[in-house]
C-alpha cells in the first residue's frame, strides 16, 4: 500500500502532515515516488485564503477523474483546516473528510475505504512522533487552535480554541530532533507568546533525622513562553531556536528580555501587525495600537542591543499584512505604508483580503476592487525592498553563520541567523545541513551573495 501526501497552508500543516505520514507508515503503508503510483492520497488544505482552497479542489478533482478514466483504485482522504462550507464540496470530490481536529480517527476511515489495515487507536495526534525527511530544520508544535477570533481569520474554526502541549513533550521532540541532526528548531503555533502549561511538581520533603514526618506536596508551576524558550535554549548542542507567530499583544517585556538572552534563539522575529492604521486595526479585532506595536519593535531593538554581540545586535523583523481589509480607504493604506517605512521590515507577508464564510468579516462589504489591492501590495512591496537591502547591505564584507539548506547549479543557499536568504559558490564537499562560515560579498532585496 502506497501513499502521498499534498500539502497547503502553514508550517503547522507541514508539521502534521510529517505525523500523518508517520501514521501511515505505522499503518503499514509506504511512499509512493509518484502520485500515479499512490494507493492513497492525503490532500492537506488550507483554508486561510480562498486560494488555497480552490488549488486543493481542483486537484482533488484531476484525481478523481483520473481514477474514473483508468479505473484506477486510488483513494483520497481530505484533510486539514476545513471550513464547514468547504466540506460537502470537498466530500463529493473525495473519498473522505477528515477535519484536523479528529486526525486520531485516520486508522478507521482508512479500515472503512477497505484498506486491510489493523486498527490502532490514537489518543492525541500531538503524540504521534513526525517523520524525519532529512531536512535539517524541524517544526515542533507547542500549541495549537487560537482564540483571537481576528474579524478575518479562519483559524480559531478550523482548529478550535488554543491548547498548549506538555513541556515534556516538547523538549522531548526537539531531543528527538537534534539526535537526528536537526540543526534549527521552530516553535510553532498560532500565537506562541500565549503558552500555557501549569506543570505539576511533586515535592517529597523529609522532616527531621528519622524521617518519621513524610509529606508529599503537589504544587503546580506555570510554564509561560518565555520559560519556555529558556528551557529549550538550555538543551545541550549546537542548534538555532526560532519561532512563529507572535502576537503583538502578548509580547511581555519578560520575553523579550529571554529572548535576547538566550543565544541559541537567533535575532529574528515575524511580528504581525496586519495594519498600520488604529482604525482598521480595531476592526479587525487586534487589540493593540500603531503606537503600542511600535513601542514593542523599540523594546526588542534595545534588548538585542543590550544582550548581544556583534552582528546580533540588530534583530531582523519581518511582518505580515492584509491589504483591501472590508473599508480600507487610500488614508488608511497611507498608515501602513508609513509604518512599513519608520520600521524597516526586513521581509513582508503580504496578503491580499480575502473574505471568509464563517468569520466576522464575512458580511461586510469586500469594498477595495482586486486591482486597487494589487496596487497596494505591490506599493508595499516596493518599500520592503528598499528597507530590506538597507538591512541587508549592513552585512556585506562581514562573516556570518550560514545553515546550509539545499545546492542548485553550482550555488549552496541557505539561511543566516538573521534568517536571509544567503547563495555562495558550492564546494565538491557536501554541505548540507551543516553549519558553515561565509564571507558576504554582496547584499540583494531580498537576500545575500557570499564566498566560503
Ligand atoms: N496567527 C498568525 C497568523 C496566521 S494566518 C497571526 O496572528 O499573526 C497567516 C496570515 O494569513 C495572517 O497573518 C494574515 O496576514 C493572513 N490572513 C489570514 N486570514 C486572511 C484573509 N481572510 N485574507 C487575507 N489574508 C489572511
Ligand atoms: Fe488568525 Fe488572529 Fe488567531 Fe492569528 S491570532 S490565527 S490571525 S485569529
Ligand atoms: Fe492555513 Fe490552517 Fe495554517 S488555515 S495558515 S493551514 S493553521
Amino acid at each position: 500500500m502506497k501513499y502521498q501526501i499534498i500539502t497547503f497552508g502553514c508550517q503547522m500543516n507541514k508539521n502534521d502532515s510529517q505525523r500523518i505520514s508517520a501514521m501511515l507508515q505505522k499503518l503499514k503503508f509506504s511512499p509512493a515516488s509518484e502520485i500515479n503510483e499512490a494507493d492513497l492520497v492525503v490532500i492537506n488544505v488550507c483554508s486561510v485564503r480562498q486560494s488555497a482552497v480552490d488549488r486543493a479542489i481542483a486537484i482533488s478533482q484531476k484525481l478523481k477523474v483520473k481514477s474514473q478514466n483508468h479505473n484506477s483504485k486510488v483513494k483520497t482522504v481530505i484533510t486539514g483546516c476545513i471550513l464547514k462550507k468547504d466540506k460537502e464540496r470537498f466530500q463529493r470530490i473525495a473519498n473522505a473528510v477528515l477535519d484536523v481536529l479528529n486526525i486520531k480517527n485516520l486508522p478507521q476511515i482508512l479500515k472503512d475505504l477497505g484498506f486491510q489495515i489493523k486498527e490502532t487507536k490514537i489518543k492525541n495526534y500531538l503524540k504521534v512522533a513526525p517523520k524525519y525527511d532529512k531536512n535539517p530544520v524541524a517544526y515542533v508544535p507547542i500549541m495549537t487552535g487560537c482564540n483571537n477570533f481576528c474579524a478575518y481569520c479562519v483559524v480559531p474554526y478550523t482548529r478550535g480554541p488554543e491548547r498548549s502541549r506538555p513541556p515534556q513533550d516538547i523538549l522531548c521532540e526537539v531531543k528527538n530532533w537534534l539526535k537526528q541532526e536537526v540543526k534549527e528548531i521552530w516553535l510553532l503555533g498560532q500565537n506562541v507568546n500565549s503558552y500555557k502549561f501549569k506543570l505539576k511538581t511533586q515535592n517529597s520533603c523529609s522532616q527531621g533525622r528519622r524521617a518519621k514526618l513524610k509529606t508529599t506536596t503537589q504544587k503546580s508551576k506555570l510554564i509561560d513562553f518565555a520559560k519556555l524558550l529558556k528551557m529549550v535554549n538550555d538543551l545541550p548542542g549546537d542548534f538555532w531556536i526560532k519561532f512563529t507567530s507572535s502576537h503583538p499583544k502578548n509580547l511581555t517585556d519578560e520575553l523579550i528580555e529571554t529572548m535576547a538572552k538566550c543565544k541559541k534563539v537567533t535575532p529574528y522575529i515575524n511580528l504581525p501587525v496586519q495594519t498600520g492604521d488604529d482604525e482598521i486595526l480595531k476592526r479587525m479585532n487586534r487589540p493593540y495600537t500603531v503606537a503600542h506595536y511600535k513601542k514593542l519593535v523599540k523594546k526588542l531593538r534595545n534588548a538585542f542591543k543590550k544582550y548581544r554581540k556583534g552582528l546580533e545586535k540588530e534583530i531582523a523583523i519581518s511582518t505580515d499584512i492584509i491589504v483591501g481589509f472590508p473599508g480600507e480607504k487610500r488614508k488608511h493604506f497611507e498608515n501602513t505604508k508609513k509604518l512599513f517605512k519608520e520600521i524597516g521590515f526586513f521581509m513582508a507577508y503580504i496578503a491580499k483580503y480575502s473574505p471568509r464564510p464563517g468569520t466576522s468579516a464575512y458580511h461586510l462589504k469586500d469594498d477595495v476592487l482586486p486591482q486597487e489591492k494589487d496596487k497596494r501590495e505591490k506599493e508595499l512591496t516596493e518599500i520592503v525592498k528598499k528597507t530590506a537591502f538597507e538591512f541587508n547591505k549592513k552585512f556585506v564584507g562581514k562573516v556570518v553563520d550560514v545553515l546550509v539548506l539545499k545546492k542548485k547549479k553550482g550555488f549552496y543557499f541557505g539561511k543566516t541567523r538573521h534568517y536571509q536568504t544567503i547563495k555562495f559558490p558550492a564546494s565538491k564537499k557536501n554541505l548540507i545541513g551543516q553549519f558553515v562560515k561565509v564571507k558576504v560579498t554582496k547584499a540583494r532585496d531580498f537576500g545575500l551573495e557570499g564566498t566560503q
